[in-house]
């Protein structure tokens, strides 16, 4: 069995509306999933809800509904916006599912047989809100921070899970793989929330407090924790205690918020994993926020960007070019309407789509619509075909590294160079003389334009599938599946009849 390239997103908190951040993870992992695919790398990509926890419960009491029925409303309107967005998820787990209950049931068994979980009496402070124990430690200028909101003194018999007896592996273990964690920088901010020794983990919750959850296999009194229930999606979704299991884990890749990242994906998951002896994921990418006004874009702060409105709007290729053009992997992002639109207008409007239109134009008008030989013997056109062979290394190299936004700007500096080429020879001119040596030229110009725009769209596939889709059937060929035989200057449309000319970005 070949292992296939296993690929996750967080699951969302089915606790409220998708807004901006939610749909930009999806699209991040949908384009590397899209990449890998076009780099002919199986991929099975898997992304899903979160959906117990108080919030949860508490939404839908204050709604009159039972839990469920509120994640299956969220559910839809989650499951609607990756429809939307246009996401090439193979699964969608949701933790409510039968298929993760047992997994969860399974881990923690198999865990307090083994003497990793224990039941211990705790005093101490709870935070409602972020349903987590806090300590003295917590406060700031001897103040709960806001984001805990109210918070009480309380004291219980609960479960502990044995984080603390992992602490110096997970050190050496971050220490000894430069490359688990990226970008890099992030590393050093999980090592640092090292240096304090590690609690144990609080993994249940008593009924009479929280029923929303998947009961402890060995207490009917408790509930698992969220995370401790959330976490393990990624194993649940692959089947595991199947055989199928081995063809997935270890992960390939974890796409999540820096918000996520210390403690839950980097400090609770790897020690669960290590308690269970399960491999380690091979790396996890922490991407940055997507800010308004100065503040994380999120719903309580208030102020979030819906996307299905702007992809009502403006399509959702620009909605997807734009957020991967803008964010630097990693690095938080001003969200600002005036830039997307600038975006529309410069990068798709004027220099993709002004270029696709008037080429077809020009191949109708000049050549029939048939795409002409072209003669590679002069300067202006071995400048631009060596522009070409420049960028496409840089450009997938680019990509493999998750610096889209880089990519895409080589990617739009030689579709800016395409445009260039046809300022210089002035196809409209040439059309226009009796000359034979300017009638080859024009048919040069125009079928070395066909060449280079194909490549630079075959380029774009993973972040533009619908444009590439369009265009390409326009070119008469499917939808790419393959980059390193479809990235080949080798004129494979020379005689063959273009469609119409498209209108790709409407002013
Ligand atoms: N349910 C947990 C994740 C469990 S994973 C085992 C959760 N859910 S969330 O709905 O709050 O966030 C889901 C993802 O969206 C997280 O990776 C989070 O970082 C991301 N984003 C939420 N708001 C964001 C922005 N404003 N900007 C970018 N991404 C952010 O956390």
């Amino acid at each position: 069995m070949n292992k296939a390239f296993y690929l996750t997103t967080a699951i969302d908190y089915a606790n409220g509306s998708p807004h901006l951040g939610h749909a930009y993870e999806k699209i991040l992992a949908d384009v590397i999933a899209r990449t890998n695919r076009l780099n002919r790398l199986e991929t099975h990509f898997v992304t899903g809800l979160d959906e117990h926890g108080q919030k949860v419960q508490q939404g839908a009491e204050k709604e009159g509904v039972t839990p469920q029925e509120r994640c299956d409303r969220i559910a839809k309107e989650f499951l609607n916006l990756l429809q939307e967005l246009n996401i090439s998820n193979d699964d969608y787990i949701r933790t409510t599912e039968e298929r993760h209950k047992k997994v969860v049931s399974h881990l923690l068994t198999d865990l307090f047989d083994r003497g990793e979980i224990y039941k211990a009496e705790y005093s101490g402070f709870y935070s409602l809100r972020a349903e987590q124990f806090l300590q003295e430690k917590d406060k700031v200028n001897g103040k709960w921070p806001e984001i805990y909101g109210e918070v009480t003194e309380i004291t219980e018999s609960n479960y502990f899970f044995k984080l603390s007896k992992y602490q110096d592996w997970l050190v050496k273990y971050l220490n000894d793989n430069e490359d688990f964690i990226v970008p890099r920088f992030r590393k050093n901010q999980v090592l640092e929330f090292l240096k304090e020794p590690l609690n144990d983990l609080c993994i249940s919750r008593p009924k009479d407090r929280l029923n929303w959850g998947i009961q402890l296999p060995f207490d009917e009194g408790y509930v698992t924790y969220v995370w401790f229930d959330a976490l393990v999606n990624y194993i649940s979704a692959v089947g595991y205690g199947n055989e199928s299991f081995e063809k997935y884990w270890p992960a390939d890749l974890h796409v999540i918020g820096k918000d996520i990242l210390a403690p839950p994906h980097s400090i609770y998951w790897p020690i669960m994993l290590k308690a269970a002896n399960l491999p380690m994921p091979k790396q996890i990418l922490a991407h940055g926020w997507w800010m308004s006004s100065g503040e994380k874009m999120s719903k309580s702060t208030g102020e979030v960007i819906d996307p299905l409105s702007l992809i009502e709007q403006r399509g959702v290729d620009p909605f997807r070019y734009f957020v991967m053009r803008e964010m630097t992997v990693g690095q938080d992002a001003d969200f600002s309407l005036d830039r997307f639109e600038s975006r529309y207008k410069t990068d798709l409007g004027n220099d993709l789509g002004n270029l696709v239109s008037r080429l077809f134009h020009m191949i109708a008008t000049y050549e029939n619509g048939v795409v002409p030989v072209a003669e590679l013997n002069e300067e202006f056109e071995q400048k631009l075909k060596s522009h070409f062979e420049e960028m496409k290394p840089k450009a997938l190299d680019l990509f493999n590294n998750y610096q889209f936004n880089l990519g895409l700007d080589q990617i739009f500096v030689f579709i800016r160079g395409i445009n260039k080429y046809a300022d210089e020879r002035k196809p409209w001119k040439l059309a226009k003389s009796d000359n034979e040596e300017d009638k080859q030229k024009l048919k040069t110009c125009l079928g070395l334009m066909v060449e280079s725009l194909r490549l630079a769209i075959q380029l774009l596939a993973p972040v533009m599938p619908d444009v590439h889709g369009t265009v390409n059937g326009l070119m008469g060929l499917p939808p790419c599946e393959n980059w390193e035989k479809d990235l080949i200057l080798d004129f494979r449309l020379v005689g063959k009849s273009l469609g119409e000319k498209p209108i790709l970005f409407p002013r």
